[in-house]
This record gives C-alpha cells, structure tokens and sequence, in this order.
C-alpha cells in the first residue's frame, strides 16, 4: 500500500505547516516531474521503473540542491552574511548551484576547488565561471590543506570588513538539505496516489535528499521502501547523515525522525572511490539513455542506476516492486568524463 496509515503522525497539512515557517525564497521550478522509464523496466525485464526529475528543478543546470538552497541561502542572508565561502571538489555540482543561488539572493560568492589547478575548463568548471564565482584553484598538494586556506581567505575578507559564511564551519547547510525533500515527499506522493502506485521502493543516492523522503514518509505514516546507494567513502555516512537525525527533528518540530535501519545501504558500487567513474557506471549511463533517453552523471546518479541494474538482475528489486530511481542530478559532470564515456559508445 502507498497511502497514509494509521501508524500517521502528521496530516499533509500539518507537515507542510511545519516546513513553512522556514524563512524561504523560490528557486526551484516544481513540481518536479515523475516519469515512467518502460523501455529501461522491459530491457530488464524487471519491475515498473519511474524517475523522480530532480535534475529538472533549474537553477544554471538542475538538480537537488536547488531545493535546499530555497532555504539555506535566505538562512545566511537573515544571519547578517554578505559573502559564502565554499570548499568543493573541481567537478563539484554542489559549488555551481551554490554560485547560482548565491547570485539569486546577491551574495558575493567565494569557490575554493580541489584538484582544479590546470583542469580543462567545462563542465560545472565551465558554469561556476560563467556564474561570475570567485575561483581558488587549488593544486593537488594544496587540497590537502584546503580547510585552512579557506579559513585564511575568510580571516582576510573579515579584515576587509566584510561578513563572510565559511560553509564547512556551520550545521545549518549539513541538515537542510533534508528539508525541500520532506517537501519533495509531500509532492511525490500525490504522484504516486494519482498513478495508483502500490509497493514503491525509492532507490538514490544515500545522502541528504533520501532521508527528507524518509522522513516525510514516516512522519506521514507511508510505508515506502527505501535503498541508499553509497557513491563515495568520505566523509563516512554516519556523519555525513545519520548523526543528524535528533539536528532534523529538532528544525522542523517531527514527532519522528529516521534511524539507519529506514536506509539500506548498497557499498559495492562506490568502485575505487568518489569520482572514479567504473565501468558498470558507464554502462548504466548508457543504458538509461539509450532506453527512455534519461542523462545520469558519472559519480552520483550514474552509481544509482548501476546499482539499480544490478539488483533488478539479481532478482533483489522484485516484481511486484514500483521502483522509483531518484535522479538528484549532476548533469554538466557528463562532459568532465566526455573522454572515458565517448571511449564506451564506440566500443558498443
Ligand atoms: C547529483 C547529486 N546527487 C546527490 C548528491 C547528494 O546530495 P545530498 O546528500 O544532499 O542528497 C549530490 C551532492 O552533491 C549530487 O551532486
């Protein structure tokens, strides 16, 4: 069954209300759509297969972190800040929505990228330039030290008299996140009542985005499943999530709030670590987009949908299953990896 229980413990209305009294400016185009994938689900020869397009929220290319910057961005700009600092990996698609929402709400916007010195300038590079950010491309010898240069560069700009938010020093943006995806739960079920799907089992990215799904699934009394998919080994999930649990519950006032048995978490395609494209992934992007045209990226979405495949053809998503692949996005890292993906399509 995918409709409310008596195991409920808000109404919709009751939820939402809570969501509500979060200082908030609109960013996001939603409701973001949830489409059928037939011909991937007949490939397989697996279960009802749908994409939740959050790679279609806009904002300079899409993606989840348009709806957490819906909150966090007013949150920095009430607080008094007049300039964010943000410490990203190159490819990052993090460091580009921050740019896009950063100029929504007039904020100087401070970009100190990993691994970036000397890198082809495309992909979120490319967008996190035309977005006007201020780039620090650190070599890889200074990533190493990347925490400290931002917390110079942040020393200085406060000798200068500004006001600067070094993201990393604070909690808010490391929960917020959940919180447009207690709204997306709300707006995702009305898609699945009016589609009449039953059994849903929601397959992402185990990270931010899928524990506001689970919580608004608890709280609601909505018996979805849920699989996480690990993409990278650092920082550890347990601190990246899961120690955030009573943080979430506390800023929105839940009666319940999510523990690690809701997210199962798959480890094996995370391959030789964050940004490493394996070759299974590149195989799922291909597959997605040769079925029902689907882009994924190679270090989030693309691990999901191999993931995906591969429990559907180890029988491990069953059926009787309606599986729902949350697309959270990442679209510009596609042409970071062009070389190893064209590599690919032309082997078959
Ligand atoms: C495309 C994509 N998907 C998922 C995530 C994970 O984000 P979160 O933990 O906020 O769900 C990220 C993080 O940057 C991302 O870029």
């Amino acid at each position: 069954m995918s409709t409310t229980s008596s195991d409920q413990k808000l109404t919709r209305s009751q939820l939402r209300s809570r969501i509500d009294r979060l200082p908030r400016m609109q960013m996001a185009h939603l409701p973001t759509p949830l489409e059928e994938m037939p011909r991937l689900s007949a490939e397989l020869g697996g279960p009802r297969i749908l994409v939740k397009r959050e790679d279609m929220t806009g904002l300079a290319y899409g993606g989840n972190k348009a709806r957490h910057y819906e909150f966090e961005m007013p949150h920095i700009r009430d607080e008094g800040y007049d300039t964010v600092i943000n410490i990203m990996d190159y490819h990052s698609n993090n460091a580009r929505m921050t740019a896009a929402a950063a100029n929504k709400t007039d904020l100087r916007y401070i970009l100190v990228l990993k691994n970036a010195a000397h890198r082809k300038i495309q992909g979120n590079l490319l967008i996190d330039k035309l977005l006007g950010a201020e780039l620090h491309l650190l070599d890889q010898f200074q990533s190493e030290t990347a925490d400290e240069y931002a917390a110079k560069l942040k020393q200085q700009l406060e000798a200068e008299g500004a006001k600067p938010y070094l993201v990393q020093e604070h909690l808010f943006p490391r929960i917020v996140g959940m919180v447009g995806f207690v709204e997306a739960g709300l707006e995702l079920l009305d898609q699945v009542e009016e589609l009449g799907l039953q059994n849903v089992h929601i397959v992402g990215v185990a990270g931010r985005s899928l524990c506001g799904l689970i919580l608004a699934a608890r709280n609601l009394g909505v018996d979805w499943r849920f699989t996480g998919v690990q993409v990278t080994y650092d920082p550890p999930l347990d601190q990246y999530i899961f120690d955030h649990d009573q943080d979430i519950r506390d800023l929105l006032d839940l009666p319940v709030t999510f523990t690690k048995d809701d997210l199962p978490v798959l480890t094996q395609y995370v391959g030789e670590g964050y940004g490493i494209m394996t070759p299974e992934v590149a195989e799922a992007i291909h597959m997605a987009a040769r079925t029902d045209a689907i882009i994924c990226d190679p270090n989030y979405t693309g691990t999901v949908m191999a993931a995906l495949i591969d429990q559907v053809r180890q029988g491990n998503l069953g059926e009787d299953e309606t599986v729902i692949f949350l697309h959270t996005g990442g679209l510009p890292a596609v042409f970071t990896y062009a070389e190893q993906l064209a590599e690919f399509s032309e082997r078959g």
